[in-house]
């Protein structure tokens, strides 16, 4: 993870470094820095912690000067602390990096038997290290750079500078996404196109193994035999979006609150309304002859995933191999080339699913993407981009992004469905209808739960253990359930499918843990409600979300019955999603959490 920038310019950086930074602190928030050069002095200030920590530093101290890098950091090596802050200096070098290098322990040990003194216990010190010891050696800049990169493997997106040149950035990309921004008299390095959009929307992704030398005046793009290449320059959309919280106290209350308005912003990318039929554009994804789908992601992406998977194989009778990336990668399943593979991703620059994707790729698989990114890696490497259209998403808990990539698999298991012969026009009409309703049903409930589950969150906030029960498309919302509760409330949360409670989690219930049970009046319910009563009968207090037909049938008493309108079961996950999002939400405000940027946590990973 970790964000970086860099500007090299005809006016103050500073400042314009810190507020590029702003734009990237969902990437990691444990401390920040910034480098500049001014009056032929390479200089940096950094500090722990948020990046207010970093401004204060620098209203105390600033740093002049019209080119530098800056840096914001999600720890992966070292502790979060000031000493272990980028930009890392050697010798006149400065550099900034985001991923991991793999083989720092060996550098590191090589750099100091030739005399070298590390400052830090990160890995990216050995590549200010490797420059340093490079330009002693004398090699120029250029060569210094293109012989470090040679020596180090592993997953990064570099900016160095060097002190004895105040007019030139160096960049390389080998994973994590860095993209070149081009200005008036001005270039730009970010993470992303969101970062550089206050200062251009012209962007030039660089792809892996790419490195750049960046002046004011443009930039050399070189690959890794030192070969110069040509790389796009695209126009960026980032600068369309407004990164506000507007009336909210928070990007996630807002995120929340936006779902109407962004879900339908996606179904009509998908859905032609006049004709209540999905649109047929898969692209090169031919779900009528793929023999079988396979769905990798991580997290909150992975358990939309698992949603998709029940519908695949309900309306498409397509089977589904899904397993979070992490293992998907690794697993050495055996794929069909004639297969397809869909890949969920928010950031569309997670580590893990890339990896998956190309591992599908590698095996001949077409692939899909569902982005919420599209000018993401994991968009630009697939054959098939299906973006979720849910706008930026700051808040480190997914919310929006979820019930978005829910309806865009929605709808995509009805069109692969009617293109498989097992859905009928009939079905897909009605089916559409549902979906088409979505949007108008989730708006009425986020305004009637709110008081309730504002409630209920005040009691929740006192628990320290939390079991979410669903069943069918109910239990991958279970996990999300438990998933969201923890990440910002730092409550423990465990989701399980309702029919494994007697398997070992029963074990658990005493009044002390409230049992969150999401059953809408499905083909399941009845199983589901035995599952309660064995809870009830341990004495467990039973938090019911449920529709009304679910209330009026249920004779159970509960700590809490939330009741959402009766809908079809093809919009419900969406629906039930509202009330798992908001008792995380509410929950977490009682307890003072950081509800934006949990601790611990960043919105996009791209480590391993
Ligand atoms: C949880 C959450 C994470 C992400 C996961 C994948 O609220 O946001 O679990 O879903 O890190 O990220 P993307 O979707 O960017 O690949």
């Amino acid at each position: 993870m970790c964000g970086i920038v860099g500007i090299v310019g005809n006016q103050a950086v500073s400042e314009r470094l810190v507020d590029a930074l702003k734009r990237l602190e969902y990437r990691g928030y444990d401390s920040a820095g910034v480098a500049t050069i001014h009056a032929g002095v390479l200089e940096r200030r950094r500090a722990e912690g948020k990046l207010v920590n970093l401004e204060t530093r620098l209203r105390e101290e600033p740093l002049a000067g019209t080119i530098g890098i800056a840096h914001t950091r999600w720890a992966t090596h070292g502790a979060p602390t000031e000493r272990n802050a980028h930009p890392h200096f050697t010798d006149g070098v400065a550099v900034v990096h985001n991923g991991i290098i793999e083989n720092f322990s060996e550098l590191k040990d090589e750099l100091i038997a030739g005399g070298a003194k590390f400052e830090t216990q990160t890995d990216t010190e050995v590549v200010a290290h490797l420059l340093a010891k490079f330009r002693r050696d004398g090699l120029g800049r250029r060569e210094a750079m293109h012989a470090m990169l040679k020596r180090v493997t592993g997953a990064y997106a570099l900016a160095v500078l060097f002190q004895d040149d105040p007019s030139t950035i160096m960049a390389a990309r080998n994973g994590p996404p860095l993209a070149i921004g081009h200005g008036k008299g001005e270039m730009f390095l970010g993470s992303d196109a969101i970062a550089l959009s206050p200062f251009t929307n012209e962007i030039t992704y660089l792809v892996d193994g790419d490195w750049a030398v960046i002046g004011v005046n443009g930039a050399h793009i070189f690959d890794l035999t030192g070969n110069a290449v040509d790389r796009p320059r695209q126009i960026s959309m980032a600068a369309a979006y407004m990164i506000d919280k507007g009336n909210h106290r928070h990007f996630m209350e807002k995120e929340i609150y936006e779902q109407p308005e962004v879900i339908s912003h996606a179904l009509g990318h998908y859905i032609d309304f006049a004709e209540n039929r999905v649109k047929a554009a898969t692209g090169a994804i031919d779900f009528a002859g793929v023999p079988s789908l396979a769905i990798s992601a991580c997290g909150t992406a992975y358990l939309a995933g698992l949603v998709g998977k029940y519908w695949f194989e309900r309306y498409a009778r397509l089977p589904v191999e899904i397993d979070v990336a992490s293992e998907f990668r690794y697993r050495e399943i055996p794929l069909s080339a004639q297969s397809a593979a869909l890949f969920i991703s928010q950031s569309g620059e997670t580590a893990d699913t890339l990896a998956s994707l190309r591992y599908c790729k590698d095996h001949g698989l077409k692939i899909g993407a569902v982005v919420n990114t599209r000018e993401s890696t994991i968009a630009r490497e697939s054959d098939a981009v299906f973006p979720i259209l849910a706008g930026p998403e700051i808040g480190v808990a997914s919310t929006k992004a979820f019930t978005c990539q829910l309806a865009v698999l929605a709808a995509l298991s009805i069109g692969a469905g009617r293109a498989r012969g097992t859905v009928s026009a009939d079905e897909e009409q009605a089916l559409v209808r549902h979906l088409t309703e979505m949007p108008r049903i989730m708006g009425q409930v986020l305004n009637a739960i709110q008081p309730k589950i504002e409630m209920l969150s005040r009691e929740l906030s006192k628990c320290r253990d939390v079991l979410y029960l669903g069943r069918g498309t109910s239990f991958p919302l279970a996990m999300e359930g438990a998933l969201k509760l923890k990440e910002i409330s730092y409550i423990h949360a465990e989701g399980y499918a309702a029919g494994e409670l007697k398997h070992g989690p029963i074990a658990l219930i005493d009044e002390n843990m409230p049992v969150i049970v999401i059953a809408p009046h499905d083909r399941f319910y009845e199983k589901t409600v035995s599952n309660m009563q064995e809870v009830a009968a341990r004495g467990g207090r039973i938090i019911l979300i449920t529709d009304e037909k679910g209330a009026a049938a249920s004779k159970l008493e509960t700590m809490a019955t939330i009741v959402l309108p009766n809908v079809d079961e093809i919009i419900a996950p969406m629906i039930f999603s509202l009330p798992i999002q908001l008792l995380a939400y509410h929950t977490a405000v009682f307890m003072g959490t950081d509800v934006d940027q949990p601790r611990n946590l960043a919105k996009s990973v791209t480590v391993e």
